[in-house]
């Protein structure tokens, strides 16, 4: 289960602590997180960055909730503890370098661990950004898009215009109200409202930076049944 992250559970924590947490994937006690919480990609951040981010978690309303440790079957429960990694913090890029900036907001959005494929929780190679990863829902299978430049599987064809608009589309500030799916539709794992209020210029930034990535030819078909009962 998810750890509550409000001052409630962190007021004992120093900042150095949700440091090495955030970013090598071991806790206050020195025990491994499961390696769904993206420390390898906030690892390669800017550390002022993680200040700043550890800044605004001191400022969340305290949430009285307490949540159960995470109970981890065998052998995932030993192999987790081989996932930490020391950090690689880099200076953030400055943001007149779009290519460097927008690879720098793509490592810390995370986008590749949705948009590769993987064997056994780790990314295969030759697959970044290529698509394809399966979502299993009760009413059918979501599967993450190719968002390699190739023109006709990937996002090669689409415009800056194009890019901006598509997460444009889910700002709130631009009216976006979210829709209720009818009942057995699949629903996009695809984290469109978070992402939709980032700066014009950064997502513009991280559209820089995708195009240059080699082209993968991969077609997804994003929505579908189950394949097995
Ligand atoms: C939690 C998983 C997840 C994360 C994280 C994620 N995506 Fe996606 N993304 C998906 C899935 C699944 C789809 C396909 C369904 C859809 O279009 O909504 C998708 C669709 C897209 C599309 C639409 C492509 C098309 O052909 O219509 C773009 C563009 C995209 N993602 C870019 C990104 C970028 C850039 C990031 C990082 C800032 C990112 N995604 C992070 C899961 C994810």
């Amino acid at each position: 289960m998810p750890p509550n992250i409000t001052p409630y559970a962190l007021a004992k924590w120093t900042d150095g602590e949700i440091l090495r947490a955030v970013t090598t994937g071991v806790n206050k006690t020195g025990k491994a997180l499961f390696p769904l919480m993206a420390f390898h990609r906030f690892g390669r951040m800017d550390k002022e960055d993680i200040y700043s981010i550890i800044a605004y978690l001191r400022t969340l309303a305290p949430v009285h909730n307490e949540t159960a440790a995470s109970q981890i079957d065998f052998p995932v429960n030993i192999l987790i503890n081989t996932m930490p990694e020391k950090a690689h913090f880099t200076k953030i890029p400055l943001a007149t370098d779009s290519l460097a900036y927008g690879g720098y907001l793509v490592n810390a959005a995370g986008c590749i661990d949705c948009h590769s494929q993987t064997d056994k929780g780790k990314i295969i190679p030759g697959t970044e950004f290529g698509g394809g990863m399966e979502f299993n829902q009760p009413s059918g299978i979501a599967r993450s898009a190719n968002i390699t430049s190739d023109l006709t599987t990937g996002i090669g064809k689409w415009t800056r215009a194009d890019f901006v608009n598509r997460f444009k589309a889910y700002s709130t500030r631009n009216n976006y109200k979210p829709v209720q799916l009818p009942k057995g539709s699949v629903n996009t794992p695809m984290p469109w409202t978070m992402y939709a209020d980032m700066e014009l210029s950064d997502l513009e930034a991280m559209y820089t930076y995708l195009k240059s990535l080699k082209p993968i030819s991969n077609k997804v078909i994003p929505f579908g049944p189950q394949t097995t009962p």
